[in-house]
């Protein structure tokens, strides 16, 4: 085969004004037809498409079970797709879906991999260049290790032209189940692929308003020098969905908001408002400091574990499908927790999530030390992104009596706040790029798990409180 070496291209616009290599690239989706590749990766290749932020030329190759035709499977994904009515021309959908190409098969079985690969040769030679591998497992965990294992072996990871045509592994969380399972999964991966081609999502890192959080603070030095025990009294971190669980009750019942949401998202979270200052900002070094924070969470030890949690379920929880009817789950939690650094002595962290709550809200508040008058501190990372604070003023007029008031940034209010890319977007358009800061190392991942296992270990001594769908937190 004639490897042609194309020049990189400058892609025009704002967010993704960065070089993106134009060598072809091919999307391999395993569990193509789930929910997470319907919600959210195809309708995030279609932006990206529309948007002119793949390579000009790309395919996408669904893996999965199913008996389908290519034409029933673009059907399928037409429907399975979830995009607003009307948001996109149906010219521009249809050049997509031109683009998709589908490889039924089952994940242990060899044969099915040897048929991959040969839908994988004829792409390249279609494109008469050595292609990008990007291999994306949106499948339940149970699977990761068979599809890592058969893709290795296959062959097919190996980069087909050296640098010019990489080859990357996209893993869903959760990754692992406890400290034990992750740290065997890391391992076998490790064994499989270099660190370089492994990209571990975690969405939330990918939100614009999570990014800004290390620059907010890292380039406003007003703030620094606050930001440690002397005079921050408390940091609370929630994550509240309005939503139930959609539907999910067979993945979900097994898993529970701390695993779901509470061992990536939300300590993702605290890591980016606790860190230590990266040496730079580039990926290693930034990931270096997260992991170093996530590391120094503290254990929480057995006697203090039920005065410091909070579990509960919301009503009617137990008779959605997929769920078990006694089920034991919890669908909220609540955590207090502190941080073994000297920055953040005695500080306590609040780490909140739940399902069908009053709102959907995840935000962040620092709060400042002071008796009647406390300076807050918000960062809202959904809906309505933006930074406030509050402070306090004399009210004008006779006397001295003062109020409260707040200072707001939002996003909306930004030029640039219509192109903002979805965190699955980012999540993409980085693996393409190869820029790994907004996904989790091993270390990350490791130190997640110590943590919650730790909290795991007692979690079943600690009652389940039953709350009301609609509550805005559960006591
Ligand atoms: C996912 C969880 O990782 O994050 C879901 O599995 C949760 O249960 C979702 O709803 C929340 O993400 P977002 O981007 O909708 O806030």
């Amino acid at each position: 085969m004639v490897i042609i070496r194309k020049p990189l291209a400058l892609v025009a616009g704002g967010f993704f004004a960065i070089m993106i290599n134009m060598t072809p690239t091919i999307f391999i989706i395993f569990g193509v037809t789930g929910d997470l590749a319907g919600r959210k990766l195809l309708p995030s290749l279609l932006n990206l498409y529309v948007n002119k932020h793949l390579p000009a030329k790309f395919a996408i190759v669904g893996f999965s079970r199913r008996n389908f035709s290519r034409e029933e499977f673009r059907q399928f994904i037409r429907e399975h797709m979830k995009v607003v009515p009307g948001q996109y021309h149906e010219e521009d959908i249809k050049h997509f879906l031109d683009h998709m190409y589908y490889e039924q098969g089952l994940f242990d079985t060899p044969a099915s991999y040897a048929n991959l690969a040969s839908r994988l040769q004829i792409l390249d030679d279609g494109f008469h260049q050595c292609s990008n591998k990007l291999f994306h497992l949106a499948v339940a965990p149970s699977f990761y290790e068979t599809i890592l294992e058969y893709l290795s072996k296959s062959g097919l990871t190996i980069p087909c032209a050296g640098e010019e045509g990489w080859t990357r592994v996209l893993v869903e969380k959760p990754f692992g189940n406890d400290s034990d399972t992750a740290r065997k999964l890391d391992k076998r991966l490790g064994e499989l692929f270099d660190e370089t081609q492994i990209f571990r999502i975690d969405h939330y890192l990918a939100k614009e308003a999570l990014q800004n959080i290390l620059i907010f603070r890292f380039n406003n030095t007003i703030f620094e020098p606050l930001w440690n025990y002397e005079h921050i009294e408390a940091v609370h971190i929630r994550l509240m969905e309005k939503n139930g669980i959609e539907g999910r009750g067979g993945f979900y019942d097994d898993v529970g908001a701390l695993k779901d949401v509470g061992q990536n998202h939300i300590l993702q979270m605290l890591a980016l408002i606790a860190m230590e200052p990266p040496e730079a900002f580039d990926a290693v070094s930034i990931r270096k400091q997260r992991a170093k924070l996530i590391s120094k969470i503290k254990p929480l030890n057995s006697k203090k574990l039920e005065e410091a949690v909070v579990r509960g379920q919301y009503e009617g929880y137990s008779s959605e499908k997929g769920v078990k009817r006694n089920s034991q789950t919890e669908t909220y939690f609540r955590l207090e927790t502190y941080i073994d650094t000297l920055r953040w002595k005695n500080v306590p962290f609040y780490l909140e999530s739940g399902k069908a709550m009053a709102e959907s809200k995840s935000e962040i508040n620092i709060y400042f030390k002071g008796n009647d008058k406390q300076n807050i501190l918000t960062f809202r990372i959904q809906p309505d992104e933006g930074i406030k604070i509050k402070f306090f003023v004399k009210t004008p007029g006779f006397g001295m009596v003062t109020e409260p008031k707040t200072m707001k940034f939002k996003y909306s209010d930004s030029p640039a706040f219509h192109e903002l890319p979805d965190a699955y977007e980012r999540v993409l358009y980085d693996a393409i790029t190869g820029d790994q800061t907004l996904f989790t190392s091993t270390d990350e991942v490791l130190a997640a798990w110590k943590f919650i296992t730790s909290v795991l270990s007692a979690w079943d001594r600690i009652p389940l409180k039953i709350y009301k769908k609609g509550s805005s937190t559960c006591h």
